[in-house]
């Protein structure tokens, strides 16, 4: 059978390639302080409890905002297309941030650790692309493709399918494989809002994920 999504090496076999790759970054701190005070000057991330994880960002905004990200950017050779930001607020300790599975067009994204990231954990699973198939496809609101129902067998899934890794981002920035199922479940002492900041390179740093 073919599958639902026919893309060449989506989703990623978790034998072949690594759920992420931590990248050195000793200007974190700076980056940190910057998308904060960007964040408190330009949102109601600290005031609000959306139920929406992803918030879109001007990219042109945080650029100008944010000098230290942007040259560490470059300093990586990987200029940006976009960036979003990521906010766990406490209308999500509960379920955290439920299983998905990033749409064909993005892979490889590069995540920064920015604010109250203590006790919260990415936690990627082993699921087979015919049980993907079997629960269906559906629109992704992030992208204009198709992406695999993974909500249903959210509160299963540690049940029925490995853990690949359960990853606490804290110190460094990462190279994240969206094409393994994952979710982000805090642990009982995680605070809100817990923010990370991801950010879509023009040209995605796949080999990085190769084991
Ligand atoms: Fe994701």
């Amino acid at each position: 059978m073919t599958n639902l999504i026919d893309v060449e090496g989506y989703p990623s076999d978790p034998k072949k390639q690594k759920p992420y790759h931590e990248l050195e970054c000793p200007v974190l701190p700076q980056i940190q302080e910057e998308v904060m005070l960007w964040v408190k000057q330009n949102t109601d991330f600290f005031s609000t409890k959306s139920e929406a994880f992803w918030h879109k960002i001007s990219g042109g905004s945080m650029g100008r905002a944010c000098p230290t990200l942007m040259s560490y950017m470059k300093s990586i050779k990987t200029p940006l297309r976009e960036i979003a930001v990521g906010v766990l607020t406490d209308t999500m300790k509960d379920d955290g941030l439920l299983l998905h599975i990033g749409s064909p067009l993005l892979q490889a994204k590069i995540n920064f650790p920015i604010h109250n990231l203590e006790d919260v954990y990415t936690e990627w699973y082993d699921v087979p692309v015919s049980k993907m198939n079997e629960l269906g496809i559906r629109p992704d609101w992030n992208s204009d493709s198709m992406i695999y129902k993974l909500y249903k067998i959210h509160k299963t899934v540690s049940r029925d399918y490995p853990c690949i890794t359960r990853y606490n981002m804290i110190d460094k920035p990462i190279v994240f494989n969206s094409w393994i199922a994952h979710r982000v479940i805090p642990g009982k002492s995680a605070k809100y809002p817990r923010i990370m900041l991801a950010t879509m390179p023009m040209y995605e740093p796949r080999h990085l994920l190769n084991k």
